[in-house]
């Protein structure tokens, strides 16, 4: 997510009940707006790689075709990005295993999600209708807030297809294939938080200015960073968490105050993006953190 700078078209109708949606209720992909959608930020490993940058646009590209013809294109992944998988996903199950919510490393399981080879989004995508009625598509890079979210009411998430640069598996400035098929895909396994994610979708669709940016650090404090307790211990589900080595580990030190879940000290706590995160939430599940949202993004259209 970027911090917002445009608005995109509001729809003040919607109906939190509707967890029924079909393919065919898809907007279509026009009306959103992208923020400098190929270009790299200076701290990007692949920054001055031309052949990285002309790969990475080359894989952004199928997205494109998939707002022409709905349909997620497979991407041949090379054995140098398979290799970065590798090493990334080995490194990180090894972690989770300690760390990561059971539900969590049980829904990779279910989604075919291994150490050994990259997922394609239309694996993923197939497996996920049938589990939650949830969908993936693909996009070619970080879209502004507000437009992002919205998509989420559709129960659908937009995904990038490429992968980080081979120089630091460890790190990636932008979401790639890691982040989004380790860090969040899975999580939308559980009806609850796929739920819990198109509410945030109805949200973002109808918060104002000051709503959208609260709803950003629930997003923020949840969906990237969350904590949750299982079984009397805290585990890892948010993606930031899930996908990183360094903010895996360091969640659970002493360099981080983990609090118990308050969606009002939530919504009003400010996050530092670049940062490694100092104060996480621990939700006591999915469901309270469904229904607490639920009344939450309620309140919206009462103001
Ligand atoms: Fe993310």
């Amino acid at each position: 997510m970027l911090p917002e700078t445009a608005t995109t078209k509001t729809e003040p109708e919607f109906s939190l009940s509707n967890s029924e949606i079909k393919d065919e209720d898809l907007p279509e992909f026009r009306d959103m707006q992208f923020e400098k959608i190929n270009q790299l930020d200076l701290d990007h490993p692949g920054a001055s790689d031309e052949d990285y940058r002309a790969r990475r646009d080359r894989i952004a590209g199928l997205a494109k075709n998939f707002r022409e013809t709905h349909v997620i294109t497979d991407v041949e992944y090379t054995a140098e990005e398979q290799k970065v998988w590798q090493i990334v996903a080995t490194r990180l199950e090894e972690i989770q295993a300690k760390r990561a919510s059971e539900f969590y490393l049980d829904a990779k399981k279910k989604l075919g999600i291994s150490t050994n080879r990259i997922p394609q989004l239309s694996e993923m995508n197939k497996r996920l209708k049938e589990l939650s009625n949830f969908r993936l598509a693909p996009i070619e890079g970080l879209v502004e807030t507000r437009a992002f979210l919205s998509w989420l009411s559709y129960r659908t998430m937009l995904c990038t297809q490429y992968i980080r640069h081979p120089s630091r598996p460890e790190y990636t400035p932008e979401p790639d294939i890691v982040h989004e098929a380790i860090g969040h895909i899975p999580n939308f396994t559980n009806r609850d938080f796929a739920d819990f994610s198109q509410f945030i979708g109805h949200g973002a669709r109808i918060a104002t200015d000051q709503q959208l940016e609260e709803l950003g650090r629930l997003y923020w404090f949840t969906v990237e960073y969350g904590l949750v307790e299982e079984a009397g211990e805290i585990k890892a589900f948010g993606a930031g968490l899930l996908s990183s080595f360094g903010e895996l580990e360091n969640a659970f030190t002493d360099n981080v105050e983990r609090r118990p879940f308050d969606l009002e000290q939530v919504i009003n706590t400010p996050y530092e993006y670049s940062d490694m995160q100092p104060i996480l939430y621990v939700i006591p599940s999915y469901a309270y953190l469904k229904e607490t949202t639920r009344k939450y993004i309620e309140s919206f259209s009462k103001k």
